[in-house]
């Protein structure tokens, strides 16, 4: 049995994390040094156990953009779910054969009308944007990957003679399926010799303080002519996130997908965008392509598009879908009425906020108080936009860059006088995911930031001064 991680005078939280560590494989998390126990979140928020104040900087993960419970979206959600408080919370009903006239939680071989509502609000989203025009069809998913797996099969169902997938390399899809078969690169094992990789811009983009606009993409050029002189007509599709987000926070300048899309128009190959964790604000449109400038055949949605209720969803246009006979996308929670009702209370809350000037407004808050981490030593590279950054570790006196990575989560979580900061383990090794829901307001942003600085300055005075194995900021 793996170690539960254990921090001192955490005995809730540590009863939790032994738990898990006992009844659970490791391999259902990604790697956190802090494993946080959450006990309630509000906004920008968690609550352990202890009843410490955690500023949450992962949003789960890019899953609440709208900050944790808002209450307005939470009375949307259950009046979409025919849910009252009378019902929920009225005279107790214990007895077993007492059923609420409410929603159905499951509608398989059904329709309701809330995912009518859900369908025609988002379609209604998309084409409010100069770009998304073309979409005129959704297809639901419960989850990002399950939504990357259907698109793929829908493109691959669209004329069965092309079998062969491009992906661009290091980008994360998910762990299911064709989502998996993108994932990664060419040199992962059990790869799907049908899936071909080109390069995504990184390390000429390591920092945001270069101009993207002005990087050569003659060699991305080459790559795909390569690739359509080896395979040409048997190519089908090309997958590609709006930035590189599980691969490091690689952001490419637009001129990069826009040679993408035009090599796909070029050659009837179809353009498919995942922005199943770039979308609803997070680059600072409200959906990724928009901020791209760039139409795909198909956008693949997930993440914020329930704001914590899972749900995903592919948006393409009919003439795609057509070739797909009945059950083909099908499975037992795609268009359930919980996530439709999600999705209604999300789309509902982004028409009466005004959340993209807000996003403009944090965006330089964030470049200034994330760079200034720089000063700590720990920190070598940011990147990002909107509110989604990398910050990249760097080697501090014999700590690599995934030590300091690591000790970073850790040194935050555990934070000063009741309050910290909780990061997901690093991306790539060593790059530290920044996006806290985008309803944190500019106080809040400064506050947490200053907070990161003292606490990363107090962290690298002790790693220069402590060799690797007697480090112990725990
Ligand atoms: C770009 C992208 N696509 C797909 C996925 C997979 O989504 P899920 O974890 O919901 O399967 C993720 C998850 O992080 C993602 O970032």
């Amino acid at each position: 049995m793996a170690q539960p991680i254990q921090f001192a005078g955490e005995v809730r939280s540590n009863a939790a994390r032994a738990v898990v560590a006992e009844s659970e494989p490791q391999a259902l998390r990604t790697f956190t040094p802090t494993q946080a126990v959450f006990a309630k979140s509000a906004g920008v928020f968690h609550f352990t156990p202890e009843g410490r104040k955690l500023y949450d900087f992962t949003s789960g993960v890019l899953v609440a953009n709208l900050g944790h419970n808002p209450r307005r979206w939470l009375q949307r959600f259950a009046k979409n779910m025919n849910w009252s408080s009378d019902m929920l919370f009225g005279a107790p009903e214990t007895a077993a054969d007492h059923y609420a006239e409410t929603m159905t939680l499951t509608a398989y071989n059904g329709i309701t009308e809330i995912e009518t509502q859900a369908v025609s609000k988002l379609l209604a989203a998309l084409k409010a944007t100069p770009y998304g025009k073309r979409f005129d069809q959704i297809v639901w998913a419960a989850s990002g990957s399950e939504a990357v797996h259907k698109a793929i099969y829908a493109s691959l169902a669209r004329d069965r003679t092309r079998d062969m997938i491009l992906a661009t390399r290091y980008g994360f899809h998910g762990k299911k399926g064709f989502a998996n078969a993108v994932t990664g690169s060419e040199k992962d094992m059990e790869r799907d010799p049908r899936v071909k990789f080109i390069s995504f811009p990184m390390e000429e983009i390591s920092d945001h303080s270069v101009n993207g606009d002005a990087i050569p993409l003659e060699r991305y050029e080459q790559e795909l002519t390569a690739l359509w002189n080896q395979y040409g007509p048997r190519l089908t599709c090309l997958i590609t996130e709006p930035y590189l987000g599980g691969g490091g926070s690689f952001h490419p300048p637009a001129k990069y997908h826009h040679l993408l899309q035009r090599f796909c128009r070029e050659h009837d190959i179809l353009f498919l965008f995942d922005e199943v964790q770039a979308n609803f604000g997070r680059t600072g449109k409200l959906f990724a392509f928009e901020k791209y400038a760039v139409e795909p055949d198909m956008v693949i949605l997930g993440k914020g598009l329930g704001n914590g209720v899972p749900v995903a969803a592919v948006a393409c246009n009919k003439s795609i879908t057509a070739h797909m006979k009945f059950g083909e996308a099908s499975d037992t929670w795609s268009a359930n009425p919980l996530s439709s009702a999600a999705v209604v209370a999300t789309l509902d809350e982004y028409a009466d906020q005004n959340l993209i000037p807000h996003i403009a407004q944090l965006t330089p808050l964030f470049f200034a108080g994330l760079d200034r981490l720089k000063e700590t030593g720990l920190i070598a590279h940011v990147r990002g936009e909107g509110v989604v950054f990398g910050i990249e570790c760097a080697a501090v006196g014999d700590h690599t860059p995934a030590d300091v990575a690591a000790k970073i989560v850790e040194t935050c979580y555990v934070g000063r006088n009741g309050e910290g900061i909780h990061l997901l383990g690093a991306l790539a090794g060593k790059v530290l995911r920044v996006s806290p829901p985008l309803t944190i307001t500019a106080n809040q942003v400064r506050e947490s930031l200053n907070l990161m600085y003292e606490l990363l300055s107090d962290l690298g005075t002790k790693l220069r001064g402590t060799p690797r194995a007697a480090a112990a900021v725990r």
